[in-house]
């Protein structure tokens, strides 16, 4: 199985709490060309009346509503939820000055514990990629949607940080990083439309242009080691420092390392029963 849907190492490891999460948001934040900031550019998009109910699945630290504290309406009743209880208690921790009263729950995104047609929004940001059964999340996510309800979602494309993985590559030829390898399964920007026509209509694709200008080396050492599936065998000790001295060379060399990204937001609603096949 991929590491990159493998529940025991997602749940004990890469998400345990949020430490390799910060040690990516770390990066975008330093050095993104855009500067409008993702989770803004995100929230833009939620198309939702005043009183909604609305289900985040694999929320992460809770980034998407403490960045748009201030634009959300008093009317929303937000859930935020997490597989990973640890996750979960990091969303809880930066959100409980906000003064909102958020939910927070534990839950498995393949097994939603609420009723059919609860919420009027399902938010899964970053997240469909990790799930195994992805079909089976997306009819439970459908399932606790009212009919003409939101979902969204978003993700990577295929070329999301890939000179990233060859600057990894270059250092080290064995590395392997959590995002790629097997892609058959995962969620993506190219074939996100194609796991979701089944289950919802109007599904439309939202692309974030934006990029990365390097000019540190230990931000992106700090993300190249947050993404390391094999961290027990490489990248370890004295090869830390020598990768970071490796890109300190390439930035003396280059000025900067250019990233290349590749992010956007699928938005779907759910119709009527009768027009799922
Ligand atoms: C890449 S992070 C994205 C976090 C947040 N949504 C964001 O966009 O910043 C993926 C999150 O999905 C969670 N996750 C992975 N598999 C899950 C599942 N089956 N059900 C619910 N959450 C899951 C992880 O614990 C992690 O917090």
């Amino acid at each position: 199985m991929s590491k990159m849907s493998d529940q025991a190492y997602l749940l004990t490891n890469q998400y345990k709490n949020a430490a390799n999460l910060n040690a990516r948001f770390q990066l975008h934040a330093l050095f993104s060309t855009n500067k409008y900031g993702w989770h803004q550019w995100v929230f833009d998009h939620f198309n939702l009346a005043a009183p909604s109910r609305i289900l985040e699945l694999g929320c992460g630290s809770g980034y998407l509503w403490l960045e748009n504290l201030e634009r959300i309406p008093q009317s929303w009743e937000i859930t935020l939820s997490d597989f990973s209880a640890g996750m979960v208690d990091q969303a809880q921790v930066n959100l409980q000055t906000s003064q909102r009263p958020f939910n927070f729950e534990t839950i498995d995104a393949q097994s939603i514990p609420y009723d059919d047609e609860t919420f009027d929004a399902v938010i899964a940001n970053h997240m469909l990629y990790h799930v195994p059964d992805m079909a089976r999340a997306l009819v439970e996510m459908r399932r606790v949607l009212k009919p003409g309800g939101r979902f969204y979602a978003s993700t990577v494309g295929e070329m999301h940080m890939r000179e990233l993985d060859e600057l990894a590559r270059k250092f080290e030829p064995d590395v392997a990083l959590l995002f790629d390898g097997d892609q058959t399964h995962a969620f993506t920007l190219e074939n996100g439309a194609d796991h979701l026509s089944p289950w919802f209509s109007r599904v439309t694709l939202h692309q974030y242009e934006d990029a990365l200008e390097i000019t540190s080396a230990e931000p992106l050492v700090a993300y190249v080691l947050s993404m390391l599936r094999l961290t027990e065998t490489m990248l370890v000790g004295n090869r830390i420092a020598e990768f970071t001295d490796f890109i300190k060379q390439e930035l003396a060399r280059h000025g900067s390392i250019h990233v290349s990204k590749a992010s956007g937001l699928f938005e779907a609603v759910r119709m009527d029963d009768e027009r799922i096949p």
